[in-house]
């Protein structure tokens, strides 16, 4: 794991879109794996920033999200794909039919889940994939569980997640309870990964991702065992490594 220690939020958001940057100008028809939350809108502000003036250019690339609230559609404005649309895909040239989302609409899980896989699949694996981080170390929504889930699958959310996610709801009660999610084994296929972190709040737990034991209860921690990881990490959430 390579951790790339930055001053701040900003600075933390300008590196990460350097590494990105670099994969879309070396492979332009790149794979790139998007996350959602408050931790990659920085990133994303970069990356418009440079399509804007010219330095990028996401015409030949395709994306995949991670996750995608179970229940909500695409219009609706807490869902990952309204995010995506609001954050990023609305201000570059990335051709809209080639950003994918899990479908949050479809009711049988079984049949979104593997419609998801067949995605990823089809689109030849992801080249690099930007992670935020979960106070409990879930990544995508894969939530402390007992083993690794390989492929895409739908989740209860814990309740410190509908707790961290309220803030973006009228109230809890409309947190929706499930999300289709990549799984870990999809994540681990990325050929590269690039997690953003800030923030100290987040110092215990990227310190457990980091130093602690490889386990399921911290789902991050199997990033130890990925060939190519950066970490970057603002000085607040890297202060405990
Ligand atoms: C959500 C998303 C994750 C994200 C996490 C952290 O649960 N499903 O992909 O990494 O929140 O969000 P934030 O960056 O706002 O702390």
């Amino acid at each position: 794991m390579q951790i790339c220690k930055t001053k701040d939020y900003d600075d933390m958001s300008r590196k990460a879109a350097n590494i990105i940057a670099a994969q879309v100008t070396m492979k332009p028809d790149c794979v790139l794996g998007l996350a959602t939350g408050s931790s990659p809108i920085g990133t994303y502000k970069e990356l418009i920033a440079r399509y804007n003036n010219g330095d990028l250019d996401f015409s030949k690339a395709t994306s995949v999200n991670l996750d995608e609230y179970k229940g909500l559609p695409g219009d609706n404005d807490q869902s990952y794909r309204y995010f995506m649309n609001h954050n990023f895909f609305d201000h570059v040239n990335l051709p809209k039919e080639r950003t994918f989302v899990p479908d949050g609409t479809e009711p049988d899980a079984d049949k979104a889940c593997d419609a998801y896989n067949q995605i990823i699949a089809d689109v030849g694996g992801i080249d690099l994939q930007l992670l935020g981080l979960g106070h409990n170390g879930h990544i995508g929504f894969n939530e402390p569980a007992d083993c690794f889930p390989p492929v895409t699958h739908c989740v209860d959310l814990t309740a410190s997640t509908i707790d961290a996610n309220k803030r973006f709801f009228d109230s809890e009660d409309d947190v929706p309870k499930q999300a289709y999610t990549m799984g870990i084994g999809n994540i681990m296929l990325a050929r590269k990964i690039v997690v953003v972190v800030s923030g100290a709040d987040k110092a215990d737990i990227l310190k457990k991702v980091v130093e602690g034991p490889i386990t399921p209860e911290v789902p991050a921690s199997i990033l130890q065992l990925h060939p190519d990881v950066t970490i970057v990490a603002d000085e607040a959430a890297a202060a405990k490594l």
